[in-house]
């Protein structure tokens, strides 16, 4: 059986899709897996959408806008040739490769080739091929949280060790140098690093993220840099890539980006890995084995995406920084709550610490699992408790949704607790 723990319970008490056959002795690897708590957060807010519910759903990781029409149009035009009908190589079209690089190599500190690129469907898969590409059974992987929800299933499902080290809104979310230290270990292999962060929206600066490169350098640990937020950061805070300011760190970094969140194409699935060309050869050849390789079609809107016309994608960012702001405001007004403010990606991550042990709405509040569940049946708000990241008594809300959904399901949040 697999064990009770939040997130379970948080999916548990969600719809699926499908009801699992108890009689089927499913795999380990499947039974000891945690569901993601953000698509089944998504799926119930979704369905009871569906079924009439007024649901304001603060849970998806998603823009709310289409994908920008040239982009759209550049995958009409794909669709309509034949060479787009056929598989491509199992690591991507040469030609978005070759873009991948070039674009990459401006950030990166240093000129990236074609063959260190491997495409994948959506960063969350180019993440499992390099974990499953990188790590030996027993490898630790140091994982800061809160965390994104996929690195310590993907972690376990290739054989490894997460080793989480928390921390917190007063330390802006951000892993010392200290703390990484600490959890080092002779098994430690990589260390996984996302900055603008999902959930809390932290961004690292420079020098932090050169001190954490160099320690990685130093110790010969990988480091698997998620950079799928890059270019989502607001006000005077700067994007940088880990390699460009810890060059030493660079022959054993592995860069995980994609389109799904600058281009708002979450559901082309297009993402990639960029890797040492030993490690990219063997991602390819996990991918000839098991995928085969990205939908052509899509790999056709990814290129228009990142060589096309930046405009649309910017105007997004203004809108996120703008609604950004709108959402630190109105939660920081609710009595008791917490907001660190982010300064990357398009979550907004408050501490409701100050609710648990009492009570909201009648009903007895011990985690913020419990507070999640009040919200969306009395105020028909759904959020992601902080459980499902790593950091009980936190919650995430997206804010890429509507101006008007974002002020009112705040308001509902505000009126629920202080009323
Ligand atoms: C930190 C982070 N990395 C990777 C991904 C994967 O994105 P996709 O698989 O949609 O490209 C996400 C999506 O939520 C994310 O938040």
């Amino acid at each position: 059986m697999a064990r009770p723990t939040p997130e379970l319970r948080l999916a548990a008490s969600l719809p699926t899709t499908q009801t699992i056959e108890h009689t089927v002795s499913l795999a380990r690897r499947i039974r000891e897996m945690e569901a993601s708590p953000t698509q089944a957060v998504d799926a119930k807010a979704k369905a009871l959408k569906a079924a009439g519910e007024p649901v304001i759903g603060f849970g998806a990781g998603e823009p709310d806008f289409p994908t920008p029409a040239h982009i759209v149009a550049a995958a009409q035009r794909a669709a309509e040739l034949p060479a787009s009908h056929r598989y491509t190589p199992a690591p991507g079209q040469p030609v978005l490769r070759e873009a991948i690089a070039e674009v990459t190599s401006r950030t990166a500190g240093r000129t990236i080739t074609a063959a260190e690129v491997v495409l994948a469907n959506g960063g969350k898969h180019a993440l499992y091929n390099i974990f499953m590409t990188l790590l030996d059974e027993g490898d630790e992987v140091i994982v800061p949280a809160p965390y994104w929800v996929s690195y310590p299933e993907q972690i376990k499902l290739a054989g490894g060790v997460p080793v989480v080290v928390p921390t917190t809104g007063e330390a802006g979310f951000q892993a010392t140098v200290d703390q990484l230290e600490q959890a080092r270990t002779e098994r430690t292999k990589a260390l996984v690093f996302v900055s603008p962060s999902n959930p809390t929206g932290a961004v690292y600066p420079p020098e932090v993220t050169a001190e954490i490169g160099n320690w990685a350098a130093e110790h010969g640990i990988w480091v698997i840099t998620d950079e799928i937020y890059d270019r989502l950061v607001y006000g005077d805070t700067v994007f940088t890539s880990l390699p460009a300011v810890a060059p030493d760190a660079a022959p054993r970094t592995i860069i995980a980006s994609g389109v799904a969140k600058t281009y708002a194409m979450t559901g082309w699935r297009v993402g990639w890995a960029i890797a040492p060309v030993e490690v990219a050869a063997g991602m390819a050849k996990l991918q000839s084995q098991v995928t085969s390789n990205v939908c052509n079609v899509a790999q056709a809107a990814a290129l228009e995406a990142i060589t096309g016309d930046q405009g649309p994608s910017e105007a997004m960012r203004q809108a996120f920084d703008r609604r950004r702001r709108v959402a630190v405001d109105a939660l920081s007004a609710i009595d008791g709550v917490s907001v660190f403010e982010p300064t990357g990606a398009f979550y907004v991550f408050p501490s409701f610490e100050s609710y648990l042990g009492r009570e909201v709405a009648g009903r007895q509040i011990a985690s913020t699992l419990d507070l999640a569940e009040v919200l969306l049946e009395e105020a028909k708000v759904a959020l992601v408790p902080g459980e499902a990241f790593g950091a009980p008594g936190y919650a995430r809300l997206s804010y890429a949704l509507s101006d008007e959904d974002l002020v009112e399901g705040i308001t509902r949040i505000g009126a629920l607790l202080q009323g």
